[in-house]
């Protein structure tokens, strides 16, 4: 399975996805935790990335298509994979599908999953996310089994700095105008499939496998 997730900020790619790739059998390939994990370590790719990351705004294609292009060659994403952020906008894809035809390895499907804002503030706004194994938990939809620490690993949950409110709403035009043109250049190709992602986390997964399984023929 070759997919792809998108949707607006806050509208639970991350928690889709590790439901997904374990079914699948697949890596889960996030541009943000990738990201993230570099600005935690400092290192050049991590400081360059935060200063377009604590804005809401995308960090350059030059980088951030390179940088998956790199993780899409690694061994174990040669037999399918997830991709959560990836592409953002319209050149991302362009890219991202040469790299795939010239791999002879075409998607399968592109799946949106479809959430109002003001859900997307109240799940953004109470997020909380582990430093160590990036798990996302909600301080009233998903709470730990204990305050502040996460359930996987015991690691410190924290507030993302991207997740104030000033920066949210950023986020959020950045998505209408940068990344909502990918879901026509998608579906142009007949390959979009498009859920509503309100609900239980495992209805959602639930409905995402179902979709799944009825469009794409293997
Ligand atoms: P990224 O990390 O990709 O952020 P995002 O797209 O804004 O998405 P989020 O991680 O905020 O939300 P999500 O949809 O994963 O929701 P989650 O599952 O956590 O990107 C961050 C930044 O990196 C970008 O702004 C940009 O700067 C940069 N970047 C990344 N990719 C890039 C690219 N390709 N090009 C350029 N720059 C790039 O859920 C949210 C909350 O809701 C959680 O608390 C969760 O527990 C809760 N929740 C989830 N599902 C449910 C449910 N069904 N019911 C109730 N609560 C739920």
């Amino acid at each position: 399975m070759r997919l792809i997730l998108v949707g607006p900020p806050g509208a639970g790619k991350g928690t889709q996805a590790v439901h997904l790739a374990a079914h699948y059998g697949i890596p889960h390939i996030s541009t943000g935790d990738i990201f993230r994990h570099n600005m935690k370590n400092e290192t050049e790719l991590g400081l360059l990335a935060k200063s377009y990351v604590d804005r809401g705004e995308l960090v350059p294609d030059s980088v951030t298509n390179e940088m998956v292009k790199d993780r899409l060659s690694h061994a174990d994403a040669q037999a399918g994979f997830l991709l959560d952020g990836f592409p953002r906008n319209v050149l991302q894809a362009d890219v991202l599908r040469t790299v795939l035809a010239e791999a002879k390895t075409p998607l399968d499907a592109v799946l949106e999953l479809s959430i109002d804002d003001a859900e997307i503030i109240a799940r953004l706004s109470g997020r909380r996310t582990c430093r160590n194994c990036s798990a996302s938990f909600h301080t009233i939809y998903e709470k730990p089994a204990v305050d502040g620490i996460c359930d996987k690993c015991q690691g410190e949950l924290y507030q993302r700095e991207d997740d104030s409110e000033a920066v949210i709403t950023r986020r959020l035009e950045v998505y209408a105008e940068q990344t909502k043109p990918i879901i026509a250049f998608y579906s142009a190709q007949g390959l979009l499939i498009t859920i509503p992602a309100v609900g239980d986390v495992t209805e959602i997964s639930s409905r995402a496998i179902a979709a799944l399984s009825a469009a794409v023929v293997r």
